[in-house]
């Protein structure tokens, strides 16, 4: 007797925000943004001095736990993380199941999915709906199998699809030296890659680290809410990652600038964006409208890759782009200024690094900032299983029709 009389249009009070463009959905300490002024902050220290004093170990420790590392408890961090770089053998098989030429990021996230299989506690029979909750020892055991093993299965991913063995993980290499050496298809007992491009690629790791709430990160703390494993959770992610409006964007910029072809070119190729037949990919941010801060210490790396490598003649591309982009009334008003994803694309081409793997390099740096935003959740008392409300406009109450009664 006292339920409402049933009426679609009264749904009681919802707030409509699609896309979630105004709405705060988490409390949280990991990253502070500036879109107006290109601040960006981890744990308050400014991107700018982590990226040139820190490492890429370093930074995911302070993001999962708070604080920069005394130096014992970095020595004992990295020599976790690096101990847990072994694939199970049955997931590398998996990997060796794909199609020579299925893509790196379709493989990546398999595998992940694949790994929840292997962690009793990440099985939701065996494991308490709160266990993640409660138990800090567990959570921290899979932070350290994840961060390990990351690099390991996208190395595995890439050697399947060169058809070469996977390269086993080398003790007392640092953790993006131990990635290059997996990857190389030239490697040899000795090989030992150029410290410059493994310490480029490290910088590179700590600016894709974290970035507040973006797609993927909404996605992991969305999947997360429901206390899934972090192997799951992270396997969600990793496919909002995969997306061209997100993480797939720097793949999508080397296609563009191969588009383009030359910096004669660009004139017309900027006309048909403005006729909106094409996007200039690795322009514009939901939270960015003056500059990526990443996007300046990118454009510096990039140069100092190719001074080893070797040019990359889609830089005039790029570089003519930028500069006339940014010149044009249509796109300094819109506020489209290159983001993170304009450059990285660039470096990773002239390392040698095939264009659909792009993706899978942001995605093992955005693992740390998973973890930290799914660690934060699981200690705020706060946290309830995710459950946006909808505004609906479908038809009202009607009868079943028989299907031979159907026009
Ligand atoms: N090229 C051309 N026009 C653009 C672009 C672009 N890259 N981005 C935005 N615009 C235009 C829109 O058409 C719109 O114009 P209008 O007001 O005349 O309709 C205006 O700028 C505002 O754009 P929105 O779509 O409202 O911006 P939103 O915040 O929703 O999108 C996004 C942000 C998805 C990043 C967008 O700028 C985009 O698609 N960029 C290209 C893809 C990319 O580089 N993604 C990587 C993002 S960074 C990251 O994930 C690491």
């Amino acid at each position: 007797p006292d339920a409402r009389p049933e009426d679609e249009s009264d749904q009681g009070l919802r707030v409509y925000d699609p896309a979630f463009q105004n709405t705060a959905v988490a409390k949280s300490k990991i990253t502070y943004i500036d879109g107006d002024n290109g601040i960006l902050r981890y744990r308050g220290y400014p991107i700018e001095e982590l990226a040139e004093k820190s490492n890429f170990l370093e930074v995911s420790y302070l993001l999962i736990y708070g604080e920069l590392p005394s130096k014992e408890q970095f020595t004992h961090f990295a020599h976790e993380v690096m101990h847990h770089t072994f694939l199970h053998v049955k997931v590398t098989e998996l990997m060796s199941s794909f199609n020579y030429d299925a893509h790196p990021m379709g493989m990546f996230i398999s595998g992940l999915a694949a790994m929840s299989t292997f962690h009793p506690e990440a099985n939701p029979a065996l494991n308490s709906s709160d266990m993640y909750v409660r138990d800090e020892r567990i959570r921290n055991k899979q932070i350290l199998r994840l961060l390990g093993k990351v690099p390991t299965l996208a190395a595995v991913a890439y050697r399947h699809r060169i058809g070469r063995a996977f390269n086993t993980p080398q003790k007392g290499l640092s953790y993006t030296e131990n990635f290059l050496y997996m990857m190389d298809h030239l490697s040899e007992a000795n090989y030992r890659p150029n410290p410059k491009l493994a310490h480029a690629l490290d910088v590179l790791f700590i600016l894709h680290a974290d970035h507040e709430l973006n797609c993927s990160t909404a996605a992991m703390r969305h999947i997360g809410s429901s206390r899934v494993d972090p192997y799951s959770a992270i396997a969600g992610a990793s496919s909002a990652l995969y997306g061209p409006l997100h993480g797939g964007a720097n793949e999508a910029v080397l296609r563009m600038l191969e588009e383009i072809k030359t910096a004669d070119a660009v004139p017309g190729f900027l006309e048909q964006v403005k006729q909106r037949k094409k996007k200039l990919m690795g322009f514009g941010h939901r939270v960015y409208k003056n500059y990526d801060p990443r996007a300046k210490i990118i454009r510096q790396i990039a140069y100092e890759v190719f001074e080893i490598c070797g040019n990359e003649p889609l830089i005039e591309v790029a570089i003519e782009l930028e500069r006339a982009a940014l010149a044009d009334e249509y796109f300094v008003k819109r506020r489209l200024y290159p983001n993170v994803d304009f450059y990285s694309g660039l470096i990773y081409k002239a390392m040698g690094f095939p264009t659909d793997f792009f993706p899978v390099l942001f995605a093992i740096p955005r693992v740390a900032g998973w973890l930290a935003h799914w660690v934060e959740a699981c200690k705020d008392p706060d946290t309830k299983i995710w459950r946006p409300r909808q505004v609906y406009e479908g038809e009202g109450k009607r009868g079943y029709v028989p299907i031979e009664h159907r026009n």
